[in-house]
């Protein structure tokens, strides 16, 4: 007998894709923060800390990967269902010291438990095994990220009575308005992110169903499969522009927004696809210029120097998916 999933069934599904979007981007960021973190440490205890500080900084990047992984999973076996997955996260909580990471990330991971013990058992009252089996896999990930963060709720490390450095001259170029620029980037990096994950898994199906040539039966590719492909390929990079982006936000004192702007679209057919992701890399083009341009007059080279890079690589996305527009 079919599964038969019912619109509830997608909604507790959905949940779960929110919820993985959300940690992914939260312990991106943390991840970035550690370094900011790591020159605030106590210097009694700095060989201590600092080990400390880089084994959890390793540990975050490495579960907002499989976190994404999660959402990837989750939003493939949504759309081979026949439902659509969502693109909204929830509200990613970034805090300002190890143990408030920690105390954030346990919390996060145990309300994933309750969720998943709930879409294991519908799962099981309908019969959907394939999807029972890859919940009950993540939720044994999901408690090991658990207990990872419960080792350290309890350290010490909030800054007793955090003295307030005066405006040093150097850092006088990196005002509020500034910041509210670069973070349009962090913004335009998690709305890339959310997107291309989302429409790999639509077209990694849309790959199965649409062969329509005999050469594409016969070469086993197609459209479909070669944009998914390239999605694939262009997310993972734009999770590094977002650590980058980020850590230097952190590292000049400033706060990351967690929301995606503008806001995912997904489309429904690969040409949609196309046409919405060349779209994205042609406005994230146009605002990394225009960060380029506003380093370069407050005299902020690093950023500057890291946003030519970055450009460079949104330029080679928009020729990657401009080739698929004629
Ligand atoms: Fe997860
Ligand atoms: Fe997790
Ligand atoms: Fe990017
Ligand atoms: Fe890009």
């Amino acid at each position: 007998m079919a599964v038969q999933p019912t619109s509830e069934y997608f909604d507790l599904l959905n949940q779960a894709v929110s919820r993985e979007i959300q940690v992914s981007i939260q312990y991106i960021l943390q991840h970035a923060k550690m370094e900011k973190l790591m020159r605030k440490v106590i210097p009694e205890n700095i060989l201590l800390d600092k080990t400390t500080y880089e084994a959890v900084g390793k540990f975050l990047k490495e579960i907002a990967i499989q976190e994404m992984k999660h959402a990837a999973d989750i939003m493939e076996r949504i759309y081979y269902l026949g439902g659509s997955a969502t693109t909204k996260s929830n509200k990613p909580v970034i805090g300002n010291s190890l143990s408030e990471f920690a105390k954030l990330g346990a919390k996060a991971e145990e309300e994933a438990l309750v969720l998943y013990r709930k879409i294991i058992e519908a799962a099981r009252a309908i019969g959907d095994v394939e999807t029972r089996e890859m919940f009950e896999k993540i939720y044994s990930q999901e408690e090991q990220h658990l207990f990872k963060f419960q080792e350290y709720v309890n350290m010490k490390d909030e800054p007793e009575g955090a003295e307030t450095q005066p405006l040093s001259e150097w850092r006088k170029i990196f005002t509020d308005d500034y910041f509210v620029l670069l973070n349009r980037a962090v913004a335009a990096e998690i709305s890339a992110i959310i997107q291309y994950t989302n429409q790999h898994e639509k077209a990694s199906l849309l790959a199965l169903r649409e062969k329509i040539s005999p050469l594409e039966v016969v070469t086993e590719s197609n459209k479909a499969k070669v944009i998914s492909d390239l999605l694939k390929k262009t997310f993972m990079v734009e999770m590094e522009h977002l650590e980058k982006i980020s850590e230097r936000i952190y590292l000049l004192e400033g706060e990351c927004t967690v929301t995606p702007d503008p806001l995912p679209q997904v489309g429904e057919t690969a040409d949609d696809f196309v046409k919405l992701d060349h779209e994205a890399e042609n406005i994230a083009i146009v605002l990394y210029r225009q960060i380029i341009a506003e380093a370069l007059k407050r005299g902020d080279t690093t950023t500057r120097r890291m946003f030519e890079d970055i450009v460079l690589q949104e330029e080679e996305h928009y020729w990657s998916f401009d080739d698929f527009l004629r």
